[in-house]
């Protein structure tokens, strides 16, 4: 098969805005952890469509904490790119941040790697095109994303034997 075509990160990258609204929030105000986790999801996601340019399924999210609360009113801004692809999967890291509109304060809440697999029309993964890192940061990142699905592989592999009351199998998909 033909080799695909790099893509530079600037191709790919995301900035989304929510307001949080009273619907996203506990009753504290708080906007709950499952909302942030589908924008973190969609973020990511719209990264790795502009990288492939395919059906997409998220794999895993690793590694993430809710450092500060995200009140209603304020702003939830994330930030998404593609760090690397590896050969049907795609690496995208995704950074939240709250914005207070009034005082334009921001402050960063949450950090994610999240791996989304391409499939075609079968359902079965298909190659990705690689990701070519241009700055120093991209260069960086790209670098470190190869001991990042290292680790993710092997904890999920102990986790899968560790906590599924059955292994998971390939098929049915
Ligand atoms: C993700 C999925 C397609 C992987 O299937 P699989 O049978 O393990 O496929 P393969 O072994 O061929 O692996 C395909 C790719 O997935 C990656 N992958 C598999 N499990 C992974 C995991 N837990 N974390 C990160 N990547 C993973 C593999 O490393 C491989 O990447 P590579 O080709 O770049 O090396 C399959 O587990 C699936 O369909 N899961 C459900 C996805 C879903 O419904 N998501 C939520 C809604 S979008």
């Amino acid at each position: 098969m033909a080799k695909l075509k790099g893509k530079p990160v600037a191709e790919s990258e995301v900035e989304m805005i929510e307001v949080a609204l009273p619907n996203d929030a506990n009753p504290l105000g708080n906007v709950l952890g499952g909302r942030v986790m589908h924008l973190i999801d969609m973020a990511g996601a719209v990264a790795a469509h502009r990288h492939s340019r395919s059906i997409l399924v998220t794999a895993s999210v690793d590694y993430l904490d809710f450092v500060h609360p995200i009140r209603v009113g304020q702003f939830i801004i994330l930030r998404s790119h593609v760090t690397r692809a590896f050969h049907t999967s795609i690496e995208v890291e995704v950074r939240v941040f709250r914005e207070n509109y009034l005082t334009g304060e921001r402050l960063q809440t949450s950090s994610a790697f999240v791996t989304y697999v391409a499939l075609d029309e079968a359902g079965h993964p298909k190659p990705v095109p690689p990701v070519i890192p241009r700055t120093r940061e991209e260069k960086r990142r790209y670098r470190e994303a190869e001991e990042r699905r290292r680790r993710r592989l092997a904890m999920a592999e102990r986790a899968h034997r560790r906590y599924f009351e059955k292994l998971p199998s390939k098929k049915p998909r």
